[in-house]
Parts: structure tokens; C-alpha cells; sequence
């Protein structure tokens, strides 16, 4: 699937990150989704991590019903968590790996190793018409495994590639991968999205791919808006995305 137009989906984890350093309800992560939705974003995405440590349950509530865009709920696969999503009803879960020490997401999801186990969650999630994604490395194994396990949509990560430095071979290298990885999606029949770690510096060559056919982006822009403010580093953040992928030429026929 290639799309001339890519989609932007803003995370709005650390606006309650700042919220909970403090407690309270200042600022106010709805607050900041209603912003995106104007400053052009396509999607809001929300991490509810087992420790809560940022987004709440309250806050799940509260975004499903207070904004017109796709929620998109990112979670481990737990129990617990298929619960809130078949409450909820997002228009998309992601499904993420999620080590109680971690800072962020660390690494992909090892479809492949716990295929058996992720079986009843794409079942149920899809039963239950929520769009499932499965955030994966850039890797042949782990695509072909959320394949066969139904899932319509791949979150590639595009973590590692956005700890390198400008101009490195690392950086070339790690491209490399995740061009590979969305062109194998594409033959695989799945949809694309990328994320994690996005920022100005490191965009334009991941929305240039013309198979991705959605970006997720929080950390980056949540910080930047300290500067900048979020209306307008979304804004910024969308023009520069929609710019990359101007020179594409699209096959009609997609
Ligand atoms: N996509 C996924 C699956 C994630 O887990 C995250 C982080 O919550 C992001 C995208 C956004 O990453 P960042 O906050 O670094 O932009």
C-alpha cells in the first residue's frame, strides 16, 4: 500500500509525564490532543503502561470521549489490558513489549517467540473491530510472524536508527533496514506505520518511504513545545513530513 498523503499520529505520554511530576491535572493530556487535532495531526496515540506512570485510566476515558480523532492505545499484551481495550473500544491498539525497568520501549515485540500467546489478543481485539498493530524491529521474521498471526498493520521501530548520528554509516545502515522491512510489509499485504524516537533531524528519510503510511511521534514534540509551543511544532512537524513525501512518485495502481 502506498499513499501519496502520510499520517500523523501525536503521543501525548508526556504531557502527563510533566502532569504527574506534580500531581494534579496540569497539563492536561486531552488538552494537548485537542491541539493536535489542530495543528493537523491525524491520530492521537497513548501508551497506558502497567505502572501508569504517565497516562491514566482516567485519561483513556477521557480521550476516547472528548476528541474526534482515532485513539490509538498502545499497551502491553496483558490481561488487564485487553480489558480497557475491549471497554474502550479505540479505533487502534498497538501492541507493545514492556519491561517494568525500562525508560521507554525498548525494542520491538518478538512475534515470532510468543506467536501462540499474541494468538487471542489479535482474535479478540479484531472480534471486537479494533485495529491491531504490532510494533516490531525492522525485521523479515517478526513481519512474516504478525502476518500469519492476522494482524493488518506493522509499527516498524525506528528507534535505533534515530540514536545514530547524522551522516554515519550506522545511520545508512539502519535506514537500510527499515526501507527493506517496509517494502517486505508491503508484499506481505500489511499496512506500515513507523515511530519512536522522531524528531526534525531524523524524519524527512522515514517519510520519504513511500509504503509508510503513518508515523507516531511523541517525545520529540511534547519537548520541543517547551520551546516552541505544541500548536505550532505539530504544525512544523506536519509540513516537513508532507514535504518529504512530495518528490514520491506513486504507482496509480496501489
Ligand atoms: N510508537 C510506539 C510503539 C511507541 O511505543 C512510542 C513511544 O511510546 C512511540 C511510537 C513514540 O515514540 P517517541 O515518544 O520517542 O516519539
Amino acid at each position: 500500500m502506498t499513499s501519496q498523503y502520510l499520517r500523523l499520529g501525536v503521543n501525548i505520554d508526556h504531557v502527563a509525564t510533566i502532569r504527574n511530576a506534580r500531581g494534579g491535572l496540569h497539563p492536561d493530556p486531552l488538552r494537548a490532543a485537542k491541539i493536535a487535532e489542530k495543528a493537523g495531526a491525524d491520530g492521537v496515540t497513548a501508551h497506558l503502561r502497567e505502572d501508569r506512570r504517565h497516562i491514566s485510566d482516567r485519561d483513556i476515558d477521557l480521550l476516547r470521549n472528548g476528541i474526534d480523532l482515532p485513539l490509538n492505545l498502545e499497551m502491553a499484551a496483558t490481561d488487564e489490558m485487553l480489558e480497557i481495550a475491549l471497554k474502550h473500544l479505540p479505533a487502534a491498539v498497538c501492541l507493545v513489549p514492556e519491561n517494568r525497568e525500562e525508560r521507554t520501549t525498548e525494542g520491538g515485540l518478538n512475534v515470532d517467540k510468543n506467536f501462540n500467546r499474541l494468538t487471542r489478543f489479535a482474535e479478540q481485539l479484531g472480534a471486537a473491530g479494533i485495529r491491531l498493530s504490532l510494533f516490531v524491529e525492522p525485521d523479515q521474521v517478526q513481519l512474516e510472524a504478525a502476518k500469519a498471526l492476522g494482524a493488518p498493520v506493522v509499527e516498524l521501530h525506528t528507534g535505533t536508527y534515530c540514536n545514530t548520528q547524522l551522516g554515519s554509516p550506522e545511520r545508512e545502515k539502519s535506514l537500510d533496514k527499515i526501507v527493506k522491512a517496509a517494502a517486505h510489509a508491503e508484499r506481505l499485504g500489511l499496512e506500515c506505520h513507523a515511530g519512536h524516537g522522531l524528531g526534525f533531524e531524523t524524519v524527512e528519510p522515514i517519510a520519504a518511504i513511500p509504503t509508510i503510511v503513518e508515523l507516531n511521534i511523541g517525545h520529540f514534540l511534547i519537548g520541543e513545545a517547551i520551546f516552541g509551543g505544541l500548536e505550532n511544532i505539530i504544525s512544523r512537524m506536519r509540513t516537513l513530513v508532507n514535504s518529504s513525501r512530495a518528490d514520491i512518485v506513486y504507482d496509480s495502481s496501489a
